[in-house]
């Protein structure tokens, strides 16, 4: 693990006391651990987003769909199967008479596993559901060369 260091923030007070509160509620015991999953998540974000075509990510995809719509468990299946690489493993749970929830694991390049989710996504049937992506912990603290503070930003 890479050593710890300290540094100071200049912030309104409200703001703080504010984040503190937020970070209070959803059961951090300190800041410091809410700031540093600010930071992991902003990083992820930010590149997924620079290179989806290039960016290797592990991601779940949450359904919840009509158990009664027509071919739609079918179609789901078909989808799947054509992108057969991105997905690693598929959890299905009856939560209903109704309702059906399936969480599909998926790794591959961002923009193919954002292309499969929104396929999944639109079917006639899918009452809701949820896209979430990630990357490995030591690509989200990866330094890149080519952001460094002192090179000129390249435009996408
Ligand atoms: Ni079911």
């Amino acid at each position: 693990m890479s050593s710890l260091v300290r540094f100071g923030v200049s912030l309104e007070e409200e703001l703080l006391e504010s984040f503190d509160s937020l970070s209070t509620e959803r059961g951090y015991s300190n800041r410091s651990e809410a700031l540093r999953d600010l930071m992991r998540d902003a990083l992820v974000q930010a590149r997924v987003k620079a290179h989806p075509d290039q960016t290797e990510v592990i991601g779940s995809l949450t359904l919840v769909y009509d158990h009664h719509a027509r071919d739609l468990a079918d179609k789901m299946a078909s989808i799947q199967h054509e992108h057969h690489g991105l997905v690693i493993s598929v959890l299905h749970v009856h939560i209903s008479h109704d309702d059906c929830m399936e969480v599909i694991a998926m790794q591959g390049k961002a923009s193919e596993i954002h292309h499969l989710a929104d396929a999944l996504l639109k079917l006639k049937g899918v009452k809701h559901g949820k896209l979430f992506i990630t990357l490995p912990a030591k690509v989200i603290t990866k330094r890149n060369p080519k952001t460094h503070a002192h090179t000129a930003p390249h435009k996408h």
